[in-house]
């Protein structure tokens, strides 16, 4: 039992809390430092080591930190679209944890988007990316995806060097390319984009919640006494939240260097009314990390609150074809209803919120005039 907070088969909830509360703070101590000190922001223990490294890490931490603050500039960056109005971060915006606050997205020329944008809260550990593909596993690879997608379009780019040109036009990127990939000798190409963002990526890890101080720094204030109550009420057996959102992230498996050859799992939670049902397991499990902050929820943005989630558990699930039987029909009185979500809400990680604000190299920046607001 790696994460302190898996649950294994006969272990109640209680025991399951109180495991996670003995992880000793030498292990917190231990800790290797992290990505803080990409942002120029106070270095702190980083996440608890019993989480594990996310593969990908590099041995050469400054080698990784030139990369991740090139992968910061480049997250933020519009001239990564092919019409100089959108970055990355245009959808996962940083004030709402690393999502859009709409249902589904928007690329640059207007398309809707056939999903909602995820976070990409402690998206390094993911054993799969995206909603639906157990094939992309790889953040250097998903990068390519939003960039060049065709159908629809979201960045609109058609060709490398439609980005690689403009980039090269500036100073601070020749630099910043140059010093993050001293061997080569075209530091600038959509291959060491695609690396930089992906050794941004690595260093977006939530571990500040109250939960977390609740749970690794023995701070029995950090939860309310709703969230406590809450919290048993995730961990038991009658409401099976966490059969699929598993361990400290509350997600699909995870895949560390504590256990590198995890499988990606899909469930579907009767929402599936698509024509993917039929060929499909359904959707990765999301993290509820920062869950308060990234409404509208599931893969198509359906429903609004926390409160409408809980209550489509409440009924088993929706009606799609192919929905998981790990779903299991429950009542909720208000008042447990209330205190589930209270438990949902001290997942947010004020500080991570307010780092990825921070990570922003340019707030202010003015969009070209053809941009629509
Ligand atoms: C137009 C809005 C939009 C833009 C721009 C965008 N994304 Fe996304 N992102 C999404 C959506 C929507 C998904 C879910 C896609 C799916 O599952 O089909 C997603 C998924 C992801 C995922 C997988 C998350 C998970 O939980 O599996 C990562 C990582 C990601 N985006 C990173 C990026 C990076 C890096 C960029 C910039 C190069 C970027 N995104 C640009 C909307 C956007
Ligand atoms: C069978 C596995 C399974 C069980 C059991 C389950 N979930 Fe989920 N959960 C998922 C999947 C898969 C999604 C994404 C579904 C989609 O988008 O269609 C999801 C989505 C969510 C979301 C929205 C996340 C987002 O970012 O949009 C919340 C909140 C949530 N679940 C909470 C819960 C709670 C609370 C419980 C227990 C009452 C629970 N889940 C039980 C698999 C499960």
């Amino acid at each position: 039992m790696r994460t302190g907070i898996r649950p294994t088969g006969g272990c109640s909830a209680a025991a399951r809390i109180l495991l996670a509360l003995l992880i000793p703070s030498a292990v917190l101590l231990a800790t290797a430092v992290w990505a803080a000190g990409t942002h120029g922001i106070a270095v702190d223990d980083g996440p608890p080591a019993v989480w594990g490294t996310p593969l990908g890490r590099m041995a050469d931490p400054e080698r990784e930190q030139a990369m991740a603050e090139l992968g910061r500039q480049l997250f933020f960056e519009t001239r990564l679209s092919a019409n100089d109005c959108m970055s990355c971060a245009t959808c996962h915006r940083p004030e709402l944890a690393l999502t859009d606050g709409q249902a589904t997205a928007v690329g640059i020329y207007g398309d809707r988007q056939p999903r909602n944008t995820p976070t990409l809260t402690n998206i390094a550990y993911a054993a799969s990316l995206t909603w639906l593909d157990a094939g992309v596993e790889l953040l250097e690879d998903q990068a390519r995806l939003p960039l060049f997608n065709t159908e629809p379009p979201e960045m609109g780019l058609t060709s490398e060097a439609q980005v690689v040109d403009k980039l090269k036009q500036d100073k601070k990127y020749q630099a910043m390319f140059a010093r993050a990939f001293p061997e080569q000798s075209k530091p600038l190409t959509l291959e060491t984009i695609l690396q930089s963002l992906a050794a941004f990526e690595r260093t977006l890890v939530s571990y500040q919640s109250p939960f977390d101080r609740y749970v690794y720094q023995g701070d029995h204030e950090a939860l309310s006494d709703s969230a406590k109550r809450g919290m048993q009420l995730f961990y038991s057996r009658r409401l099976g939240c966490v059969t699929c959102h598993h361990s400290w992230n509350f997600s699909a498996p995870l895949r560390t260097d504590l256990e590198p050859d995890t499988e990606a799992t899909f469930h579907d939670t009767g929402l599936d009314v698509t024509e993917f049902a039929a060929s499909q397991n359904g959707f990765k499990t999301p993290t509820l990390r920062n869950i308060a902050v990234t409404a509208p929820y599931m893969h198509d943005g359906r429903f609004k609150t926390l409160a409408e989630v809980i209550t489509h558990y409440e009924q088993g699930g929706g009606e799609g074809v192919n929905k998981s039987g790990l779903l299991r029909q429950f009542s909720l009185t208000d008042k447990q209803r209330t205190d589930l979500i209270d438990f949902l809400n001290h997942l947010t990680d004020k500080q991570f919120i307010e780092r990825m604000i921070k990570s922003d190299p340019e707030p202010d920046r003015l969009l070209p005039e053809h941009c629509s607001p």
